[in-house]
């Protein structure tokens, strides 16, 4: 799918990643995407499982896997991709 110039976040919403943190990152994202005003950067969107559910609960960033994640992994994944270096996490 084309998705122009932004970045695409996928995050799995598969039962397994779903209940096991996503329900919670899904949240934690927006609230960040719209916190820092980068909603128009991003195309972020929820995918079917990804068939790694053994490493979930996972994020596909422009097409690579973060996966084992957590509120903390995922905002310093986010700092690191959007150049944040504030540190307070
Ligand atoms: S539910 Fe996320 S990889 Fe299977």
């Amino acid at each position: 799918m084309e998705t122009d110039n932004r970045i695409d976040i996928q995050i799995c919403l598969g039962s397994s990643c779903f209940s096991r943190g996503n329900k919670h990152l899904v949240k934690v994202v927006e609230n960040y995407l719209n916190e820092n005003s980068l909603r128009h950067l991003v195309y972020f969107h929820g995918a079917h499982c990804f068939s790694s559910c053994d490493r979930g609960p996972l994020i596909h960033i422009d097409g690579k896997e973060y996966t084992g994640l957590n509120e903390d992994k995922v905002l310093a994944i986010l700092d690191g991709i959007f150049g944040k270096s504030t540190s307070n996490v």
